[in-house]
């Protein structure tokens, strides 16, 4: 018998778990307008979320968890929204470093961070550097992330390389491309969730997410829950992942 939320439920196997999942949270302002607030109260809330859904990562033993916080297409947002997310990433993190120190989360921030607000850069050195030696679960938060714009830095280190005689470029394989993502230290994602019901990527883990499972729910990101994660493990376990074999 399951005896606490902290426990796997007993409908699920243990060892068909993803390794790593990732989420693109979406539905915050759709959650906020529908209860007649302003979109910020929708972040807000959806930070929540996703303090949870690591939580309840951590608890079931899943070993890695990626979102999409902020992508290079948001940028084109309203500038008191763009404002408010920037800041609200920055006192999140300010105030959630103990909580994922005594977790033992170990986070990183991937994308191209030298865009973003000199402060919150600092934070998140601090925020990496602090967790850098936990051994629980890595949690990685892609900022002002596109999956094509990593591929393309990727393709320019790569062609560096070549251009200075260090790499023939028959030695280029995806082992090696993987090497050169922002999320060279992660397996592939085994999940990918979307919320509020949209069947995009997204330019989410372009690469990364050639034979990852996709798991879209109608639920608005604020209201995915621990219940809402199960429905989804639930799903991914009757999923038959063949990799293009038979
Ligand atoms: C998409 O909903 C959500 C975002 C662009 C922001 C997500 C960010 C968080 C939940 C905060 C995470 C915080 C940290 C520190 C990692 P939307 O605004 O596109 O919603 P809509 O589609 O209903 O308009």
């Amino acid at each position: 018998m399951q005896t606490s939320l902290r426990e796997l439920p007993n409908d699920l196997d243990q060892n068909r778990l993803p390794s790593h999942v990732a989420v693109i949270m979406d539905g915050n302002g759709r959650w906020a307008k529908r209860r007649g607030l302003p979109r910020i109260m929708g972040h807000r809330q959806g930070v929540d979320a996703l303090k949870n859904l690591l939580r309840c990562c951590n608890d079931w033993g899943i070993q890695a968890l990626t979102a999409y916080a902020f992508s290079t297409e948001n940028w084109k947002r309203p500038a008191e929204e763009v404002d408010f997310l920037m800041t609200l990433f920055e006192r999140v993190l300010e105030r959630e470093l103990q909580e994922m120190m005594a977790e033992n989360v170990r986070i990183q921030f991937v994308g191209n961070l030298i865009a973003l607000p000199r402060s919150l850069q600092d934070q998140i050195d601090k925020s990496m550097t602090t967790t850098q030696s936990n051994t629980g679960i890595q949690f990685t938060v892609a900022t002002n992330y596109g999956g094509r714009q990593e591929i393309l830095q990727a393709v320019r280190a790569i062609a560096i390389q070549v251009q200075q005689g260090k790499l023939q470029p028959d030695e280029i394989n995806e082992e090696l491309f993987s090497r050169h993502l922002y999320t060279a230290n992660l397996s592939d994602p085994d999940l990918l969730i979307r919320t509020s019901g949209e069947m995009r990527l997204s330019n989410f883990l372009l690469w990364q997410m050639a034979y990852g499972e996709l798991y879209i729910t109608d639920t608005l990101w604020p209201d995915f829950d621990r219940k809402e994660f199960h429905q989804a493990l639930c799903a991914y376990q009757k999923r038959d992942r063949r990799f293009g074999k038979i």
